[in-house]
């Protein structure tokens, strides 16, 4: 059985204060909520204070990105190892670092390798735009992305992938249970010809683009579908707390 997982991505909002706020308003119901794992992702500067407050809770912390390099002249870049003593989990490759900052798939696949080395367990974001979407290319570029994404790694312990259709992020605009399903089990299927069965089936895999409280059950309750990587809803605490309750409800 694999132990669902809701990650919120707060992208670029709140300030430091913000962030503390944000977390103070969540941290003790959220802790309670049992069988799913519960994880943050504030930005780089509030990393340290957010773990403070969760420190011995059940809830976990997560950065948004990193640099492949551990150390360096890289101005501006924060590191693996820097990282590592701050949280567990990183995301890598979200859609908007690919649009906006030029992320290649061979720089996620540094990017992924690098954290698996320092034991950072990735969130590897992989989906297809709308316009592959309607020129019916998701299932060639969502394989393309993941075998580029994996290269050169032979173990697949803690990472966790998050199916994001490029289409769905923040328009309001989610996929559908059953499409979420449908290429959440073509990612499977690629991850058990690359690993075998056995290992793709421990894998966990999220559905990621406008999910919210009022949809979250459409996708939890899908077979293949492992949780959610949830951007807007995860800065409003009542909403967030929502999702991660429906789905220890609906999947412990
Ligand atoms: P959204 O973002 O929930 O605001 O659509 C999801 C994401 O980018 O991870």
């Amino acid at each position: 059985m694999r132990v669902p997982m809701i990650a919120g991505n707060w992208k670029m909002n709140t300030t430091v204060s913000q962030a503390v706020a944000l977390v103070n308003e969540m941290r003790h119901e959220l802790n309670e909520i049992g069988n799913i794992d519960k994880v943050v992702c504030p930005p780089f500067i509030s990393l340290s204070a957010v773990g403070e407050l969760i420190k011995g809770s059940s809830i976990k912390l997560g950065a948004q990105d990193m640099y492949f390099e551990e150390r360096g002249a890289y101005t501006g870049e924060i590191s693996p190892l820097m990282l590592a003593e701050l949280c567990e989990l990183v995301i890598i490759g979200h859609s908007e670092r690919r649009q906006y900052f030029n992320e290649t798939g061979e720089i996620v696949n540094r990017k992924v390798l690098a954290a698996l080395r320092v034991g950072l367990k990735p969130i590897l974001c992989i989906g297809e735009r709308l316009d592959e979407n309607e020129a019916g290319r998701t299932a060639e570029v969502v394989t393309g992305q993941l075998r580029s994404s994996l290269v050169g790694i032979s173990d697949l312990n803690g990472l966790v992938i998050a199916y994001e259709p490029v289409w769905a992020i923040g328009t309001g605009k989610a996929a559908t249970g059953d499409w979420a399903n449908e290429t959440i089990g073509l990612i499977r299927r690629n991850l058990a010809e690359l690993y075998g069965k056995e290992i793709a089936q421990r894998v966990r895999i999220l559905y990621g683009g406008s999910v919210t409280a009022a949809n979250t059950s459409e996708f939890i309750s899908q077979s293949e579908i492992d949780g959610a990587l949830v951007g807007g809803a995860s800065l409003k605490s009542s909403e967030f707390l929502s999702i991660v309750k429906q789905t220890s409800e609906i999947r412990g």
